[in-house]
């Protein structure tokens, strides 16, 4: 893994940090000696969990607030160093069922963030975690960053239109930033409770309560699942790379699995288990992108960015946290 600066003197302002990705990023902005500024109003049926506060909250700045109203947004953002965007309402059935709500959060409040910047700090470098849902339905794999936007949801469509907002203010008034397009994340301070957020959450859930993993169509689907930590690293070379500003980077796992495979993976990493074909639950259907995997290779050129952690030592390192911490998380 490539060596990162320390960030002593640094400010690092997390929106959506007592989440899944953004506590992990939290503890790694910590351990480099950033000052380390948490924003997340535990948004429900989100990631977010008290639990993340625990952990967190002798070592980093904590505000349980809104950033689509919150008061002391203002002064944050004129003293951070770096903005990690992860606030976000993130289901993309939820997203069909509330577009407003989607809106108002994943595109109107980060406009009125990114006015915050241009009025009070500039400088400031903004690293946001958009989705491979704006891509759609891939009309080639593997899907690098020319591929085509169309995307299949709510969701999709407003992060497209937070990462436009981005852009121009990074041509129009020179303000940094840089869009990762995420695919499947996973590892330790997922959300685990349900298939609202994410599948392979839940799939941890049934495999420790000893249910079959449920599998949506013939489980020939691919996805391409990437570790967390892996997506830590990532998000910090892309904040202190100055080859990122202004560009946008796939992010994608280190192989392309089918369910069934990464199935078999999960349970192979446990010891026991057993899989259950279902069909697809009515609304997940038609917003469904089929098979997906990302080309990662402008992130490794530029930035030198390599996933590390393997599938099967990934499954393990989080079936493991979960024996142990899983009542947290349900
Ligand atoms: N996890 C994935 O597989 C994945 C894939 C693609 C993109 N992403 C993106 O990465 C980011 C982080 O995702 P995550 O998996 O950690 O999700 P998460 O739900 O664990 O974290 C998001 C956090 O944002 C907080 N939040 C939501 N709305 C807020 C608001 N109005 N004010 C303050 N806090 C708010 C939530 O409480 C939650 O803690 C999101 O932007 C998401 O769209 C994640």
């Amino acid at each position: 893994m490539k060596m990162l600066p320390r960030l002593d003197g640094k400010t690092v302002l997390i929106l959506g940090g007592l989440g899944f990705i953004g506590t992990a990023l939290a503890h790694r902005s910590i351990a480099l000696g950033a000052t380390t500024i948490v924003v997340d109003n535990l948004l429900q049926d989100h990631g977010g969990n008290p639990y993340h506060f625990e952990q967190l909250k002798n070592q980093a700045e904590i505000y349980i607030k809104d950033i689509q109203s919150s008061d002391v947004l203002a002064s944050l953002i004129s003293k951070a160093d770096f903005i990690f965007d992860l606030a976000a309402q993130t289901g993309h059935l939820r997203s069909m069922q509330n577009p407003c709500l989607d809106c108002d959060i994943n595109v109107v409040a980060k406009l009125k963030i990114l006015e915050l910047c241009r009025q009070l700090n500039p400088s400031v470098k903004i690293i946001f975690t958009s989705t491979r849902q704006v891509y759609g339905k891939p009309q080639r794999l593997p899907v690098d960053e020319t591929h085509p936007v169309h995307p299949v949801d709510f969701n999709g469509i407003h992060k497209l239109t937070a990462e436009w907002h981005l852009q121009m203010y990074h041509q129009i008034y020179g303000i940094p930033s840089v869009i990762l397009r995420l695919t499947n994340i996973y590892g330790r301070g997922m959300r685990i409770k349900d298939t609202t957020q994410n599948f392979i959450g839940f799939w941890i859930r049934q495999i420790l309560e000893e249910k079959p993993i449920p599998i949506y169509g013939d489980g020939k689907q691919i996805r391409d699942p990437l570790h967390v930590d892996d997506l830590v690293q990532a998000l910090l070379l892309a904040a202190l790379s100055k080859h990122s500003t202004g560009q946008i980077f796939n992010l994608s796992g280190s192989e392309p699995v089918t369910l069934d495979t990464l199935a078999q993976k999960m349970i192979q990493a446990y010891g026991s288990g057993s899989c259950q074909y279902i069909d697809f639950p009515e609304g997940k259907k038609s917003i469904d992108i089929g098979s997906y995997f990302g080309d990662s290779q402008k992130i490794k050129i530029n930035l030198r960015w390599e996933p590390l952690v393997s599938l099967e030592d990934g499954l393990r390192d989080t079936l493991e946290y979960y024996q142990k911490h899983q009542s947290f998380y349900l």
